[in-house]
């Protein structure tokens, strides 16, 4: 990767990924935990060669944006004369383990490409856009009229959400607990949304789904791997469960975590849109691309169906650096291979070390997460977390309020918690 320009480091500096407001306050932010102080001092230490440590020191994921706003004129940014910057501090006071994001970071080529093309962010991406829809289109096997674009997956989320509750007269069904993005945005316009429960394994119970879909049904949203269990369906029931749920409504099917999976090819459901099966399927750039501060998400449905999604997550464009780490991101055949294997061992990691503490777990993890019960409150537990300086989620889900969930973390992050998690749930 090319050295930055020192001037330009030091505009970006600014922007550093742990302040980065995130994407959602009740699904991310432990607002509650403000006032909870680690144990131990904050640890500076100046030495961290690992990309994340990299990336939180020059704030890569936003230089463009964070360059220009601190006053660095795009030609200055393309400067290179200038020496490296010295090592980046790195804050080690918290343990950020409790937004689902990529501990790994980005592709280099995707930073590469950002860094080389963050100028280019006086000009709307709209020419680049395509040209990404282009390459998605090729991956997936479908047409570009198929795909569409926003700057991450959550505005997905909320236009379909107002768009099946119908202006009050929607229904959607789903199950309890998942991720929220569909449902609340669907009860925020004033949707019935049916949640119904886990089966005994904490799995989403397709057949309580199908059971409850209906003449009134505007939509189901299934999330696979789900978000907070990390358990998948069988892919043979869930094909069966769109197909036939599809014949009444839209059904959207969640692949935010899908990467991560042990078995990629044998879960994908594109192939359902390929057929021309009223499905939904969103993905995003923020999980095991490492680009969850840069925002880029994307869905594939039928070309009617992309057209009006994509009319509104689209408004005023997708950002241009997310589209050129994107397309850097998917060139990279050799990113996801890597990147796979070192989920799975974090996820392993973490399941053996609560299940050996004797904590119900949602077993066969295939995300970058566990959701196991603490014993106590949520918010408590996540407050003794903290006070190790591990940040974990910091909420609850509607009926499971002493259980929590744990991402993956970087070697240091991941230590730091097995020593937590032994403290305080013994
Ligand atoms: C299942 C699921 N879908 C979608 C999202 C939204 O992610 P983003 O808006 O960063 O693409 C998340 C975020 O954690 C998620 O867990």
């Amino acid at each position: 990767m090319r050295a930055l320009p020192w001037h330009v480091a030091a505009c970006i500096r600014v922007s550093r990924l742990d302040d980065a407001p995130l994407e959602d306050d009740i699904m991310r932010r432990p607002d509650t935990l403000s006032d909870v102080t680690p144990a131990s001092p904050p640890a500076r230490e100046t030495i961290d060669t690992s990309r994340r440590g990299l990336l939180r020191g020059f704030g890569l994921a936003s230089v463009g944006v964070a360059a220009l706003a601190a006053g660095c004129s795009p030609a200055a940014t393309q400067a290179d004369a200038a020496p490296a910057p010295a090592t980046p501090e790195v804050d080690k006071s918290v343990a950020i383990m409790g937004a689902n994001e990529s501990p790994f970071g980005p592709s280099p080529k995707a930073v590469e490409a950002m860094v080389a093309k963050a100028a280019l962010t006086a000009r709307y991406a709209d020419a680049e856009g395509e040209e990404l829809k282009k390459q998605i289109a090729a991956i997936e096997g479908v047409a570009p009229e198929q795909i569409f674009l926003a700057n991450g997956s959550s505005p997905i989320l909320a236009a379909f959400g107002e768009m099946i509750a119908k202006k009050g007269e929607g229904q959607l069904v789903t199950s309890i607990a998942t991720y929220e993005g569909v449902p609340r945005a669907a009860a925020q316009y004033g949707a019935e949304v049916i949640m119904t429960p886990l089966t005994a394994e904490f799995g989403i119970d397709l057949d309580a789904m199908a059971g409850k879909v209906s003449k009134k049904t505007t939509a189901t949203y299934v999330c696979n791997p789900n978000n907070p269990t990390g358990n998948m369906v069988d892919p043979v029931k869930l094909k069966a469960f769109a197909i036939e749920a599809s014949k009444t409504a839209p059904c959207f099917i969640d692949e935010a975590y899908l990467d991560l999976c042990d078995d990629y090819a044998g879960n994908v459901m594109t192939g359902l849109v390929r057929d021309g099966h009223n499905v939904v399927i969103c993905r995003t750039f923020s999980k095991i691309y490492g680009m969850a501060g840069q925002r880029l998400g994307y869905g594939i449905a039928s070309p009617e169906m992309a057209k009006e999604m994509g009319m509104a997550t689209r408004m005023g464009g997708v950002n241009h650096l997310g589209i050129v780490a994107a397309m850097a991101s998917l060139a990279d055949k050799e990113f996801v291979p890597t990147m796979r294997p070192k989920f799975k061992a974090g996820r392993e990691r973490l399941y053996n070390v609560v299940k050996a503490l004797g904590r119900p777990i949602a077993s066969n993890p295939q995300a970058s997460f566990i959701f196991f019960d603490a014993g106590m409150p949520a918010k408590e537990f996540a407050e003794k977390m903290m006070a190790e300086g591990v940040r974990v989620v910091g909420r609850s889900w509607t009926k499971y309020d002493n259980w929590s969930r744990i991402c993956v973390g970087d070697d240091w992050e991941m230590d730091r918690c097995e020593t937590a998690l032994k403290k305080v749930l013994t």
